[in-house]
């Protein structure tokens, strides 16, 4: 009998990426990717997942990291998606579409679980469409909506630092501005280790980051994956 496959799912603002998973969390498949529907509707979305899961079909079981508030399956938030996805199922609805077990995390949470250390208290941004934050106390994650918080001038977090604050200051600006929320972010959360992630980490100077500040992989996103069913 063969061991135990995970497709791994990622929705995020731009994009919808899919891997599957073999029990080490080691990427079985390439990644496929397909763009984020307009709108974002649960049924858009899902439609696009069924597309994915026709490329990605071996598995035996499903992680997705979604962009907004989870609780219990239950999506709650989705600030860059469509509105009507409060209140939505989201797992109980995968695991009846795909016909396997499914579980759903914020997706920045996902995210650092598949590269955190797992030793004292480590956060993971996430810089995609939005602004994703995770800490994490011993390998146990909290999602943190840091996002929609204020940070500059009345601003909150992602209006200073997600894609659209990105295209319309600039990169030179955002990065300004990048270095500033990591000082903020150290302050606050006296972290051991903070992990940046996401689409636009390949607009980041990286140069000048402190010492304890890691630049990691987007593929991340899916292969903290596996870590939802340890
Ligand atoms: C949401 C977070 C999410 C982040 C990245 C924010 O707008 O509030 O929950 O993790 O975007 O997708």
């Amino acid at each position: 009998m063969r061991a135990m496959r995970t497709l791994s799912i990622d929705i995020g603002g731009t994009g919808i990426k899919a891997i599957t998973l073999d029990l080490e969390g080691q990427p079985l498949t390439e990644r496929t990717r397909l763009e984020t529907p307009s709108p974002a509707t649960p049924d858009a979305v899902l439609a696009v997942i069924d597309e994915l899961v026709k490329v990605q079909h071996d598995f035996d079981r499903v992680s997705v990291g979604f962009p907004g508030v989870v609780k219990d399956g239950v999506v709650k938030t989705a600030p860059n998606l469509d509105p009507s996805w409060d209140g939505f199922a989201l797992a109980l609805d995968i695991e009846r579409r795909l016909g396997r077990p499914a579980r759903v995390l914020n997706d920045a949470a996902v995210q650092g679980l598949g590269v955190i250390e797992g030793l004292g208290f480590e956060v993971v941004i996430t810089l995609g469409t939005g602004l994703g934050c995770a800490v994490y106390v011993d390998g146990h994650a909290a999602g943190l909506e840091l996002a929609h918080h204020p940070f500059r001038k009345g601003e909150t977090y992602e209006e200073c630092l997600g894609n659209a604050a990105r295209k319309s200051a600039g990169n030179k600006r955002w990065n300004k501005q990048v270095r500033r929320a990591i000082a903020q972010i150290e302050a606050l959360f006296n972290y051991r280790k903070l992990y940046i992630g996401g689409g636009n980490t390949k607009h980041l100077e990286t140069s000048e980051l402190p010492a304890n500040v890691a630049v990691v992989d987007n593929v991340a996103g899916l292969l903290g994956g596996i870590r939802l069913w340890r």
